[in-house]
């Protein structure tokens, strides 16, 4: 399958490449597909990821169409397959899925065109991870050596399972932290207080009640208490420390209002790096490269 579908195939040599084509076009690189379109097919709300996409992809010269659900034939019971078999012989070049099947593109295996994922139920994010990488990249320079901490919930993350694979390969020392709940052991558990001292990168995630079967053993208030980025605890990281979270994020949930914006705050820079990188990976499957 062409495309972006798990950061798992890439190489780190790879990787690196994408964040600095990102880069490049961050610092005004510009580069033109005008006979190109790509559909975008969001089975699960988005704000940041599909609207982050359409804008790369105008950047690009690219032609956006945006398939909507709601008032598809999903409605009338057509499969993913036959939606995305489709578009393709539609005409269009590439489509950008999120689904919240896990692994949802192994069914789609005979499709030729590029598939970018969006977001895979808990299993994959990846171009949320190479723009979070970009962000750490634009910081510190490196990756190897960093001390990064997730925070939160880390069991229906996609964005945490795809960064602890990537992190580790790139060299840095990835912890998680928050409720015992969430945890699911796929990274060594630290508290938050010690995490806010010694970490490099606080990486808070948004509780994902939507994809809870069971609901939350503590209260929001008692969340933001323990395991959420108060002041004092963003006053308590080191010097140059930064704080990410994917977004959206739920103010006074796992993140005070005051810190949401403040100047260690990365989170909207993250953003805007996010166009860049969903630029780069597509002009690079345009160009025949993923
Ligand atoms: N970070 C992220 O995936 O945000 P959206 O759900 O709004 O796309």
């Amino acid at each position: 399958m062409r495309g972006l579908l798990t950061l798992k195939d890439l190489s780190v040599e790879k990787i690196i490449e994408l964040i600095k084509y990102a880069e490049k076009l961050k610092k005004g690189y510009r580069i033109s597909y005008p006979d190109k379109k790509i559909a975008t097919l969001f089975f699960e709300n988005s704000t940041r990821t599909q609207y982050s996409f359409q804008v790369a992809m105008m950047n690009l010269g690219i032609k956006v169409v945006d398939f909507d659900t709601q008032l598809s034939s999903i409605a009338k019971g057509e499969s993913l397959y036959d939606t995305v078999r489709t578009f393709e012989a539609l005409g269009v070049d590439g489509v950008v899925i999120r689904h919240s099947q896990d692994e949802y593109f192994k069914e789609l295996e005979t499709i030729k065109i590029p598939i970018f994922n969006g977001g895979d139920g808990k299993s994959n994010h990846p171009t949320q991870s190479l723009l979070d990488l970009m962000t750490i990249h634009e910081e510190f320079g490196k990756f190897e050596g960093l001390k990064v901490c997730m925070v939160g919930d880390i069991s229906h993350s996609r964005v945490a399972h795809t960064n602890i694979e990537i992190m580790r390969r790139l060299g840095m020392d990835v912890y998680i932290s928050g409720p015992e709940e969430f945890n699911d052991h796929s990274a060594p558990w630290i508290s938050l207080d010690e995490a806010c001292k010694t970490m490099d990168v606080v990486m808070l995630l948004r509780v994902q009640f939507e994809r809870h079967q069971e609901k939350m053993k503590i209260s929001v208030e008692e969340y933001h208490q323990k395991y959420g980025m108060t002041v004092e605890r963003m006053q308590s990281m080191k010097e140059k420390a930064i704080i990410m979270h994917p977004a959206p994020i739920n103010r006074g949930v796992e993140i005070a209002d005051e810190v949401a914006e403040c100047e260690k705050s990365r989170i909207y820079k993250q953003m805007t790096n996010g166009v860049y990188i969903r630029m780069a990976v597509i002009s690079d499957a345009l160009d025949g490269n993923l």
